[in-house]
């Protein structure tokens, strides 16, 4: 339609939305778009015995490799045996399904392994690595370029969006609001204490979360933060600044996503000196790996391995630092909830996904689960604040 316009003349947007002919045209794209989706199944299910079988054969000998090079206890015997089981009835692309899931598992598997004895060969984990400020998108490009995790470049919109993430706006709410003599005792934030000192925010969330000698806790940001607002500037428990804990307008959300974003860039590294600090981590462990409810599912059915889908997501594996980072690197703005979320909202989300008995924010049991989870992230740098789908 825009041949139609002569040089230099110019159209309003009324005009472009609905030209002569318009709908038609839509219509036309229309059918063009739904020939072409209903094309790409016909070309992914055209797979052949061949391609099924060679396949099936790249994988064993990846499988080969990975043993020589001391990959052990993989699932991945099972998948190539799934992968041969189903070439008699000719499902050719569940084989090669099989068989790629398989190779891949075990090529990260080796990844994962050199990986390790680097980390190993190196004394500890990279500690010193990661220690200074980096924005978001230039954390999560870097993990991208040391790994080759679909994990973390499933989708190039949110990597493309991440730059002008609604989060940023919230956590820039937060600095005033941390900074402000507020609440009865009208007092600032810059009294409390995160774990660095009174006021210290660089790198304070990272090591959350900690045991605080002034309750006897240990203690997560959300929880930490109800403490100084209630004991310092005296707010009420049932005041909206401190029960409001979930979306952008709240208080908390933009404080928590201030704070955070003074960690983007470093490296995760919560404490475990305390003996409460390992039994929280500890305690978070089990609480990761116990299967209950109808389902039977625990945290590790799906955040075990590397690789794992539901639907079109690619499900982060615990074990693998770099993916569980950004996994683990709330607040972030939810796309699809519209709304800057906490890792205590995540952790909710996800037994209720389990169909689990509900965590309550700020229980014992939620903290434990971000001992383990944040410990499971050691030495990978934040991504503060992230996106996620
Ligand atoms: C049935 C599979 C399943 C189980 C079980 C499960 N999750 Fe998840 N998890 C998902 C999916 C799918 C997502 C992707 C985000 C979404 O759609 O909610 C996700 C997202 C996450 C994320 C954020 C990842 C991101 O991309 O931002 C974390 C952290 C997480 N889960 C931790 C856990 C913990 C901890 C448990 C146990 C309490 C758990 N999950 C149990 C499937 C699962």
């Amino acid at each position: 339609m825009l041949r139609t316009l002569l040089p230099g003349q110019t159209v309003s947007r009324d005009q472009r939305s609905t030209p002569p002919g318009g709908r038609l045209q839509r219509l036309g794209h229309g059918a063009l778009i739904a020939l072409l989706v209903a094309l790409i199944p016909l070309a992914v299910w055209a797979t052949t015995f061949e391609q099924a079988k060679s396949a099936i054969d790249e994988a064993k000998q990846v499988r080969e490799e990975a043993i020589a090079a001391g990959v052990s206890a993989s699932p991945t015997d099972e998948m190539i045996e799934q992968a041969e089981s189903v070439l008699p009835s000719r499902q050719y692309t569940r084989a090669r399904q099989y068989a790629e899931w398989a190779r891949r598992q075990d090529e990260l598997a080796m990844e994962l392994l050199a990986r390790q004895e680097a980390r190993e060969a190196a004394g500890e984990v990279a500690k010193a690595e990661v220690g200074t400020y980096r924005e978001p998108l230039d954390v999560l490009q870097g993990l991208i370029d040391r790994t080759s995790s679909d994990y973390l470049t499933q989708s190039d919109q949110n990597l493309m969006m991440m730059a002008d993430s609604p989060a940023i706006w919230v956590a820039m709410d937060g600095e005033p609001l941390f900074h402000e003599p507020r609440g009865p005792n009208n007092v600032s934030l810059e009294e409390c204490d995160f774990g660095k000192g009174p006021g210290v925010l660089e790198g304070a969330y990272v090591e959350l979360p900690r045991y605080f000698e002034d309750t006897g806790k240990v203690m997560d940001l959300e929880t930490r933060l109800v403490h100084c607002m209630v004991t310092l500037q005296g707010f009420g428990p049932d005041d909206p600044e401190v029960k409001q804990r979930h979306g952008n307008g709240s208080d908390h959300m933009k404080l928590q996503a201030y704070i955070a974003s003074q960690s983007s860039g470093y490296a995760w590294n919560p404490p475990l000196d305390h003996p409460l600090e390992q039994a929280m981590r500890d305690a978070g462990e089990v609480m990761f790996f116990r299967r209950a409810g109808k389902a039977d599912f625990s945290c590790n059915t799906c955040h075990g391995d590397t690789g794992k889908r539901i639907r079109a997501s690619v499900l982060p594996n615990k074990n693998f630092p770099e993916e569980w980072s950004k996994a683990i690197s709330w607040p972030a703005f939810r796309v699809g909830h519209d709304q800057v979320r906490s890792s205590q909202h995540r952790v909710r989300g996800c037994y209720w996904q389990m169909r689990q008995a509900g965590s309550i924010a700020g229980s014992d049991g939620s903290i434990a689960l971000l001992s383990f989870w944040t410990d499971a992230a050691r030495g990978a740098p934040a991504i503060l604040p992230d996106m996620k789908r």
